[in-house]
């Protein structure tokens, strides 16, 4: 079957861990490409609540080979947690995971600089999940990063860690901070080369050869295209390319070897951190979103900011990413509104804009055009067959494709796997819905 991208349409938390699960078993890979230990990736199963931050949502599906890429940035701590973590809950799929050599890590000084860096902009601060996603990012654009293929070399290891350390106690002294102990850091660092040199390979060739054995490939996005470091809201976003772009060059694998884009795409608008928001509800109406929703962040657990579809964002989304196909979760948090607003345009200066702004300085000035659609007003959350939808259900979905130029390949009506309907005749080419089907 093909090779699929997944990724997040809006500012992440569309429901990319429950798809990924979902679709898993039509796939042999899966490979995460960029961020780290930020995201959260919930999956329900038999009632148990399991959050992926750092390992693909894949390996929860037994055999399923876990590709974490050269793009990801690697905290060892955050990785071992994760394996125990899943291990306390019966999943020890820890022999199919893979972590790429040439993937930076996450020390200890980057998330110490973050908190600085945050500290020092006060309200102008991005509202990171302060897990030292930038500064490590930071030092892999600075080519001074240390990668999980340093771990197989101890002498490298200690000369990297002694170097940058020395070079970080300085920042971190004129802000107030405590130096770090470089003996100390790599010490910690050499038992977590003894504990992680198992998973440390050559994943670009991994997947060459499981391309060339004809196995199929999930490729599973972090966060969201409005968070990407280019396309998103700069400098309200992630430090990595969240976009399509980011598979190719955070695996080591051409554009040829993807078949297909799927957008994961929320039925309304959230946002964790700070950044411009146009269509943010405020008040008692958003918090009720926030409430039905249970928008609460999966990694830090801030409230989610919510707001109405933003067909302007999404469709911008799809553009930058090549999307012709979404899934459309959490509608069934919309079942209580008489009527849904959804974001047609933006109005700037009096004119409608042509696309979705560059600069946040005007994205924060636009002023949203509304339409309004008839709510349903019946409870939809766990329906699974496609004719018990109510009509003005179908409306709410045929307008969302109509205005975002997709067409939507499963609605997710709930958290868990069951709680989804497969709309056949769009899935068809892309995966095996039988066995999707038969996992179910
Ligand atoms: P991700 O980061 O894109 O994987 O999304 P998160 O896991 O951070 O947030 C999505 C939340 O919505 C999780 O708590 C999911 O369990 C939940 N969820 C996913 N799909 C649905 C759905 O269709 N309906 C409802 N009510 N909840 C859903
Ligand atoms: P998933 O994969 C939602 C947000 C943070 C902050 C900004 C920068 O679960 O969809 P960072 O720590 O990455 O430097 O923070 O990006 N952010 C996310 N928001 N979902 C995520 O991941 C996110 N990962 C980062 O809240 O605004
Ligand atoms: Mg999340």
């Amino acid at each position: 079957m093909a090779n699929i991208v997944v990724l997040g349409t809006q500012w992440g938390d569309e429901g990319k861990g429950k798809i990924i699960d979902l679709i898993a078993p039509s796939f042999d890979v899966v490979a995460r490409s960029q961020g780290g230990h930020n995201a959260g990736h919930t999956v329900y199963i038999d009632g148990k609540k399991i959050v992926l931050h750092l390992i693909p949502s894949g390996v929860i599906r037994s055999g399923k080979l876990c590709i974490i890429g050269n793009g990801v940035v690697v905290d060892p701590e955050a990785f071992l947690t994760e394996l125990a973590e899943l291990e306390s809950h019966g999943i020890n799929n820890d022999k199919n995971v893979a972590v790429s050599k040439k993937a930076h890590l996450i020390l200890p000084y980057h998330s110490l600089i973050e908190k600085i860096s945050e500290r020092e902009k006060g309200s102008k601060k991005i509202g990171t999940t302060s897990r030292g996603i930038g500064p490590a990012y930071q030092d892999k654009a600075a080519r001074v990063g240390i990668r999980a293929g340093d771990l197989l070399n101890l002498s490298v290891l200690r000369e990297k860690i002694g170097h940058n350390v020395e070079e970080k106690n300085i920042y971190l002294e004129h802000f107030g901070e405590k130096k770090l102990d470089k003996e100390r850091v790599y010490k910690d660092f050499v038992s977590y080369a003894h504990r992680l040199k198992k998973y440390i390979k050559d994943v670009s060739l991994i997947l060459d050869e499981c391309i060339k054995q004809g196995k199929s490939i999930l490729f599973e996005g972090a966060q969201g295209t409005l968070l990407d470091i280019d396309h998103g809201t700069y400098p309200y976003v992630t430090s990595s390319n969240s976009t399509v772009g980011g598979v190719c060059t955070g695996l080591g694998i051409g554009p040829d070897k993807i078949d297909s884009v799927i957008g994961i795409t929320k039925a309304y608008t959230t946002r964790v951190g700070e950044g411009p928001f146009p269509t943010e509800i405020p008040g008692k109406m958003g918090r009720l979103l926030m409430e039905k929703g249970n928008e609460y962040g999966a990694t830090t657990g801030r409230p989610r900011r919510c707001g109405w579809f933003d067909a302007v964002a999404v469709a911008y989304s799809c553009r930058i990413n090549g999307i012709r196909k979404i899934v459309l979760t959490k509608p069934d948090v919309l079942d209580v509104f008489d009527e849904i607003k959804v974001c047609v345009g933006y109005k700037y200066k009096g004119e409608i804009l042509k696309g979705f702004p560059s600069d946040i300085w005007e994205l924060a000035e636009v002023e949203p055009q509304f339409i309004n659609v008839k709510g349903w007003k019946t409870p939809v959350r766990g329906i699974r067959e496609r004719s018990s939808l109510p009509v003005a259900f179908w409306d709410y979905i045929k307008r969302i494709e109509e205005l975002t130029q997709t067409d939507v390949t499963i609605i997710s009506t709930g958290k868990n796997r069951k709680d989804s309907i497969l709309v056949e005749e769009n899935l068809r080419s892309w995966m095996d819905v039988e066995k999707i089907k038969a996992e179910l």
